[in-house]
């Protein structure tokens, strides 16, 4: 059952790809939020200590996302059992246990050791990130990443938010680790196929460590930094076909997106246009 919640829901990131769409789901629901980044007011910066009491202030619930490699910092967790939160739905990355990423498989083990409520959401690479992390090689026509061609669960940033909507609002999902992935998997090549059946420009995938390793050195990358980027990717493609998890239907009572409605719609806003007029 879902109670709307009065106190704000404080949600960092979220002015980013996931937090923002968390902080929009949560306010159409009518729940009090408050998204936290360097950009809000009061801004809200990891870095700085002085400026959490602001955002915690009030706060019982929180959606917990870091940005890319920024480990979560000491005392943060403290800091907010203290204000008074008592629930954290923490945004974690399904290649935690494959290809690591060390930044939130600490705050996966900080959050647990804590006495608060937790639910832990762990996303497939989201569909979005050809429009953030990929535009510019999709828009290039030329994509190289060494995960081969397994198939990966891409899954759509409306269903994140959806999941972690709905872990922060009912009680259902207290204790569980979820792990989000779209309805159907698809390989780069195949995502990238798509994207050009719906563009009308050829994208070209490249999935071969030589490719990236002769990208990644031109774009100016140390060796020993494009190694250990191959090497992690690597363990994706040993990983093999990823299987659909589900979760998102389960959690949410209605089928994930599909991967081609996404690219449908991002090709429609001209996500891939020269100049990219909207955000993801
Ligand atoms: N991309 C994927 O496929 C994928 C898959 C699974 C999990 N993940 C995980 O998802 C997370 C990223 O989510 P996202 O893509 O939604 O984020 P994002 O779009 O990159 O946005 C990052 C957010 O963090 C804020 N931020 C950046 N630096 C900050 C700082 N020093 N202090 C406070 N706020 C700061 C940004 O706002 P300001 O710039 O205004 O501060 C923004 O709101 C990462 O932890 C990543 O590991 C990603």
């Amino acid at each position: 059952m879902t109670t709307i919640v009065e106190n704000p829901i404080l949600v960092t990131g979220g002015t980013g790809t996931i937090g923002r769409r968390v902080v929009a789901q949560l306010r159409v629901a009518g729940h009090a939020v408050r998204a936290a980044s360097r950009r809000t007011d009061p801004p809200f910066d990891w870095g700085d200590p002085g400026t959490w009491a602001g955002a915690l202030d009030g706060v019982e619930r929180m959606y917990l996302l870091l940005p890319d490699e920024t480990p979560l910092p000491d005392g943060f967790l403290d800091a907010a059992e203290g204000a008074g939160v008592r629930r954290v739905v923490l945004q974690s990355d399904r290649g935690v246990e494959v290809r690591g990423a060390p930044h939130v498989e600490g705050a996966e083990r900080a959050v647990r050791a804590t006495a608060l409520d937790r639910t832990v959401v762990r996303p497939d690479w989201f569909a979005q990130d050809f429009e953030t992390f990929f535009r510019e090689p999709v828009v290039s026509g030329r994509l190289c990443l060494p995960v081969g061609d397994a198939r990966q669960g891409f899954v759509d940033g409306d269903d994140i938010a959806a999941v972690g909507v709905r872990a922060l609002t009912t009680d259902g999902h207290l204790g569980e680790t979820l792990e989000l992935t779209g309805p159907a998997a698809f390989s780069f090549r195949e995502a990238c196929s798509l994207i050009a059946a719906a563009t009308g420009r050829p994208v070209e995938f490249d999935g071969t460590p030589e490719g990236y390793r002769s990208e990644m050195r031109a774009a100016g990358l140390p060796d020993e930094v494009v190694e250990s980027l191959v090497e992690r990717f690597g363990r994706l493609a040993a990983r093999g076909d990823t299987v659909p998890t589900g979760a998102v239907e389960a959690v949410v009572g209605r089928p994930a997106r599909p991967f081609a409605d996404y690219v449908a719609d991002a090709a429609a806003r001209g996500a891939w246009g020269a100049t990219s007029a909207y955000g993801p």
